[in-house]
């Protein structure tokens, strides 16, 4: 059974409104009871109780959001940096509390496989060195493999400009020589692109396909769905 918060608290955390906005909501019956019970807004409540306009609420914080992200859009809760991945989820989740961010970041060029979630302990596990969720990429490259990179990518040895440590070994698959998915266990700043730089090719098109056991399934571009937090235990 989920506990008991009061009824304002509850939905301005969900981004329903603010506090002062439920007595309003309330006489104006936009706020009910599942059992059409009295409600005021200190009412202690479950968030399985309240409907918002007939509607069950939005999902309580724990939330897990497996996005398939599209190209074009940034990982960022700046608005002047462009499209955001957050423009894809409904506008009221922008003013949840506790804050629904992104679990590390694709580029803005990159499409595939994003995680976005409000629990701050899950997202410091997932995203923290120690722990190392493989993630495999498909890349598009500018020029034909030369058939060395599988083995420099294994190596644990490959530096990467500007960084003091070593990539941790990666594995190379080679679909053809300008298509491969690519198994990293670390999440670099561009890591991927700035692994091919180093062996002297170029990314064109970069999409990521996997993360820890997830995958996109049937899920378009700029489609997400909530997963149960269970799925990226270990
Ligand atoms: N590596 C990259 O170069 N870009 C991403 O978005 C993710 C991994």
């Amino acid at each position: 059974m989920s506990s008991k918060l009061r009824l304002d608290k509850l939905l301005s955390s969900l981004g329903y409104c603010t506090r002062k906005d439920v007595a309003m909501l309330l006489r104006e019956g936009i706020i009910t009871h599942t059992l059409n019970l009295p409600l005021k807004s200190n009412t202690k409540v479950s968030h399985d109780e309240i409907l918002y306009e007939g509607e069950p609420l939005d999902p309580p914080s724990g939330m897990v959001i497996l996005m398939h992200k599209p190209i074009g859009y940034v990982c960022s809760h700046d608005d002047g940096e462009g499209r955001l991945v957050y423009d894809l989820l409904p506008e009221r989740w922008r003013l949840r509390d506790p804050k629904i961010s992104t679990v590390g970041r694709l580029d803005k060029e990159t499409s595939g496989l994003l995680l976005l979630t409000d629990d701050g302990a899950l997202l410091h596990r997932l995203t923290s060195p120690k722990h190392k969720v493989p993630k495999v990429y498909e890349a598009t490259l500018d020029r034909p493999l030369k058939g060395d990179e599988g083995t420099i990518f294994a190596s644990g040895t490959l530096m990467l400009n500007g960084e003091k440590t070593p990539c941790l070994p990666a594995k190379l698959e080679v679909i053809d020589p300008t298509h491969v998915k690519l198994e990293i266990v670390e999440g670099r700043y561009h890591q991927v692109r700035r692994m091919f730089a180093a062996v002297g090719n170029h990314v064109t098109a970069l999409h990521r396909s996997s993360f820890g056991n997830l995958t996109l399934g049937d899920l378009k571009a700029g489609e997400y769905r909530l997963i149960d937090a269970q799925l990226l235990s270990d």
